[in-house]
C-alpha cells in the first residue's frame, strides 16, 4: 500500500495555480533569482512603503541575524481586513460553528470583522496597550480569538496565544516570560459538550503572576469571580469603544507574535515571529498548497491555540480573502460524524486536519463517513505529525472518496507556516511521505553525528541550509538560546529536530523527531517539561519520560518515576501522579504509562541512557543493546521485569 503512487488528477493538473512544470519552474527561480521571485510574491501583501532590501541574513555565531523586506513598512491586519472591504465587504470571513450542533452558527462577513476588530483595538488601546506590548490570549475556537489577535496586530501589540487546554500553571509561566500585563480570555470554554473554566484558570494563574487587566468575553454565561479593579467585560467595553481605528504602520521586522512551544530542554520557548516575512509566507503557502481562491469554502480544524490555528485559521486564509469555517468543537461529538457533518451543513471544499483526529475517528468505523455526502470536498490536508499510511489511505479513500488530493503539509512552529508540501496540481502523491520543498526551502540530510551533508536517496537529521521569510526571529528574551537551539548544532543550517528520509524521487519522508520532544496527538511536549513536573511532586526525587508509540495519538507519554526512600509505590500515587502532571501542565501532557523505577539505567557518569528507556518504553527487549557500561545494569532487569503491560 504504501508504494502507491497517486499521479496529479487530470482535473487538478489543468486547473490548479501550479502545475508540475510550474512548480519546477518557480521552485528553480526561487533558489536562482530570489530577488526576482520574491518581489513578485510580495505583491500579494499591501506595503504601506515598499522594502528595500530582500534579505540579510547569517547564520554565524559572530554576526547572527536573519532580517527579510528590510525597510518595508505595513499592517497585517489591514492586509487582513481593510483591503477586502470594497471588493468582499458583505462576503462571509468566517463561518463559525459552535460546539453544539443546537446552537446556532454564526456568520462575521469582512466588514462585520473589521468593524469588531477595530472596536476591539480601541479597547486595548483603552486599556494601556501600545505598540510592542504583549498580550495574553487564553480563548476557547471563538471569532473573539481572531479578533482578539489581529486587534493586537492592528495597533502594534505582539500577541501571545497560549492554548486553551493548558493549566492555569503553564499560563502564568507564559505571562511572566513574556512580562504580558494583560490577558484576554473567556468565562468558559465548551469542547464536546464540557466547560472548560477558563476565568477560574486565569484567576489561579494571576495568584502566581500579576496583570493589571483582564478581559472576559461572555461565552457560555456562567457565573465566574470578577474582580472590578482588575477584570472588564468584553460586551461592556465594546460598547463603549470608539469604532474608527487607524491601522499602525509596522515595520517589516517589528514582531507580530509569540507563541510558547515546547523543546528537548528546559521551559516552552517563546518563538518570535515579525511581520513583512511572516505575512508573504503565510498567504503565499495557504494560496498555493491548498489552491485557494476566494469564494472557496476552507476549513482548517486546528486550534488557534498553535501556529497551525495562527498561520492557517487567522492570517493566510484571511489576508487571502477567504471564507472559512472557525469550529470550537471536537471531532466526536455529539458523535463520530460530527467532522463530515459539519463538512456537509457549510459546504466545506477544503479540510485540514491533524492524522490523530483521522486515526480516532477511523476506528470508529467508516459508517459515521460514510452516511454523511462531503460531495463538497475537493482537497483534504494534514498537518503536525507524520501520517502513517493506514491513516493516508483511510483519508484518502473513505473520506475523500478517492477523489480528494491529500497535501501532507511539514512545518513547525519555527517555520512560521508550510515548508515541505504536495501541491495539489504538481505533486504525484505518495502516502506518508510530505514529498517537495515549498518554494524558497532548501531542505537537505545532515548525518547526524559527523553533521555532513548527505547526498541522494538516504536518511539523516533535516536541516534547512538557507532562510525563508517567516522563519523565526528569535526566541523572547533569549537570542543566545535561538542560536544554540537551531544553529550550532549543525553550523551553517537550519536545524528542525526531525529526521527525514529521502528517497530515490527527492521526495521527503519525515520520521519524527530526533531529539527529546514527544509528539502526542500532533501537539509537542518536551520530556524535560513533564520531567520537571514529575520531580516537583514532594514524593518524587527523580524521573525520566520518553515517547511511546501510540494508535491514535502517534507518540504517548512513558514516564519512569523514581520515588523517595520509604514511599510506598502503590497505584493510588500513580493516579495522583498523572493527575499531578494533569494539573502543572495540562491534559495534553498526561502520562499514558507511569511506571515507578527504583532505579534508572546511568552511565557511570551518571547520565540516564534514555536509548534503553524508549526500548523498554516501545516493549522492544529484544534490542536494549549493550547495557554493560551502566554504573548498575541490574536496573535494567527490574524495570523489564515490572513493566506495566
Ligand atoms: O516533528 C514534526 C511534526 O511536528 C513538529 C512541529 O510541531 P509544531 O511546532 O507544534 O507544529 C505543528 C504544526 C505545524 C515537527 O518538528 N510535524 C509537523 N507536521 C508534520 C510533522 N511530522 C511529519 N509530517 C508532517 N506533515
Amino acid at each position: 500500500m504504501s508504494d502507491e503512487i497517486f499521479p496529479v488528477p487530470d482535473k487538478w493538473a489543468e486547473t490548479a495555480k501550479i502545475n508540475e512544470a510550474e512548480y519546477h519552474e518557480r521552485y528553480a527561480r526561487s533558489l536562482t533569482d530570489p530577488d526576482g521571485f520574491w518581489n513578485a510574491e510580495s505583491q500579494r501583501i499591501d506595503w504601506i512603503h515598499p522594502y528595500e532590501t530582500l534579505k540579510d541574513v547569517s547564520y554565524d555565531e559572530a554576526d547572527f541575524r536573519i532580517g527579510w523586506f528590510l525597510g518595508g513598512k505595513l499592517n497585517i491586519c489591514a492586509n487582513a481586513l481593510d483591503r477586502h472591504l470594497e471588493e468582499r465587504g458583505d462576503t462571509p470571513a468566517i463561518i463559525w460553528e459552535p460546539d453544539d450542533p443546537e446552537t446556532q452558527a454564526r456568520t462575521l462577513t469582512y466588514r462585520d470583522l473589521h468593524a469588531r476588530v477595530c472596536k476591539f483595538a480601541n479597547v486595548l488601546t483603552v486599556n494601556g496597550v501600545g505598540k510592542g506590548d504583549r498580550v495574553t490570549i487564553y480563548l476557547p475556537m471563538i471569532p473573539e480569538a481572531a479578533i482578539a489577535m489581529l486587534a493586537c496586530a492592528r495597533i502594534g501589540a505582539v500577541h501571545s496565544v497560549v492554548f486553551a487546554g493548558f493549566s492555569p500553571d503553564a499560563l502564568a509561566g507564559r505571562i511572566e516570560d513574556c512580562q504580558s500585563n494583560i490577558v484576554i480570555t473567556a468565562d468558559e470554554g465548551l469542547r464536546g459538550g464540557k466547560p472548560v473554566p477558563l476565568k477560574a484558570n486565569v484567576d489561579a494563574a494571576l495568584e502566581k503572576v500579576e496583570v493589571g487587566r483582564v478581559i472576559v468575553y461572555r461565552h457560555t454565561g456562567a457565573d465566574v469571580d470578577f474582580n472590578p479593579v482588575r477584570d472588564v467585560w468584553w460586551d461592556d467595553a465594546i460598547e463603549v469603544a470608539a469604532p474608527l481605528c487607524e491601522p499602525e504602520t509596522m515595520d517589516a521586522e517589528d514582531p507580530l507574535f509569540i507563541l510558547y512551544t515546547s523543546g528537548s530542554t528546559g521551559k516552552p520557548k517563546g518563538v518570535l515571529h515579525t511581520t513583512g516575512g511572516y505575512a508573504v509566507w503565510a498567504s503565499m503557502t495557504h494560496e498555493y498548497v491548498f489552491d485557494y481562491r476566494p469564494g472557496q469554502i476552507y476549513w482548517c480544524a486546528a486550534d488557534v491555540g498553535w501556529v497551525t490555528g495562527h498561520s492557517y485559521v487567522v492570517y493566510g486564509p484571511l489576508i487571502n480573502g477567504a471564507t472559512q469555517v472557525m469550529f470550537e468543537g471536537v471531532p466526536n461529538y455529539p458523535d463520530h460524524s460530527r467532522f463530515w457533518q459539519v463538512v456537509d451543513k457549510h459546504k466545506v471544499e477544503i479540510f485540514y486536519a491533524a492524522p490523530t483526529a483521522l486515526r480516532a475517528l477511523m476506528r470508529e468505523g467508516d459508517e459515521w463517513v460514510t452516511k454523511t455526502d462531503r460531495s463538497s470536498l475537493r482537497l483534504l490536508g494534514s498537518v503536525g505529525e507524520p501520517i502513517n499510511p493506514e491513516a493516508w489511505d483511510w483519508y484518502h479513500r473513505v473520506v475523500g472518496e478517492r477523489r480528494c488530493p491529500i497535501v501532507d503539509t511539514w512545518w513547525q512552529t519555527e517555520t512560521g507556516a508550510a515548508m515541505i508540501t504536495p501541491l495539489p496540481g504538481a505533486t504525484a502523491l505518495k502516502p506518508g511521505s510530505a514529498s517537495k520543498p515549498m518554494f524558497g526551502v532548501q531542505p537537505a540530510l545532515v548525518d547526524p553525528e559527523k553533521g555532513t551533508l548527505l547526498d541522494g536517496a538516504t536518511a539523516g537529521a533535516l536541516v534547512i541550509t538557507d532562510s525563508w521569510p517567516g522563519q523565526m526571529r528569535t526566541v523572547y528574551g533569549d537570542h543566545d538560546r535561538f542560536f544554540q537551539t537551531y544553529f550550532s548544532q549543525y553550523p551553517g543550517y537550519y536545524f528542525t529536530g526531525d529526521g527525514a528520509r529521502r528517497d530515490e524521487d527527492g521526495y521527503y519522508w519525515i520520521t519524527g523527531r530526533i531529539d527529546d520532544v514527544i509528539n502526542v496527538s500532533g501537539h509537542r511536549m518536551g520530556t524535560a517539561e513533564v520531567e520537571s513536573a514529575l520531580v516537583e511532586h514532594p514524593l518524587v526525587s527523580e524521573a525520566a519520560v520518553v515517547g511511546m508509540p501510540h494508535e491514535v495519538k502517534g507518540q504517548g507519554i512513558y514516564a519512569y518515576v523514581t520515588t523517595n526512600a520509604g514511599t510506598d509505590d502503590n497505584d493510588e500515587l500513580r493516579k495522583e501522579l498523572v493527575q499531578w502532571v494533569r494539573k502543572e501542565i495540562g491534559p495534553i501532557a498526561t502520562p499514558d504509562v507511569l511506571q515507578f523505577a527504583p532505579g534508572l539505567p546511568k552511565t557511570r557518569s551518571g547520565k540516564i541512557m534514555r536509548r534503553i528507556l524508549r526500548k523498554i518504553a516501545e516493549n522492544d527487549m529484544s534490542n536494549l543493546g549493550d547495557t554493560s557500561t551502566l554504573a548498575d545494569p541490574s536496573v535494567v532487569d527490574d524495570l523489564v521485569a515490572n513493566r506495566p503491560q
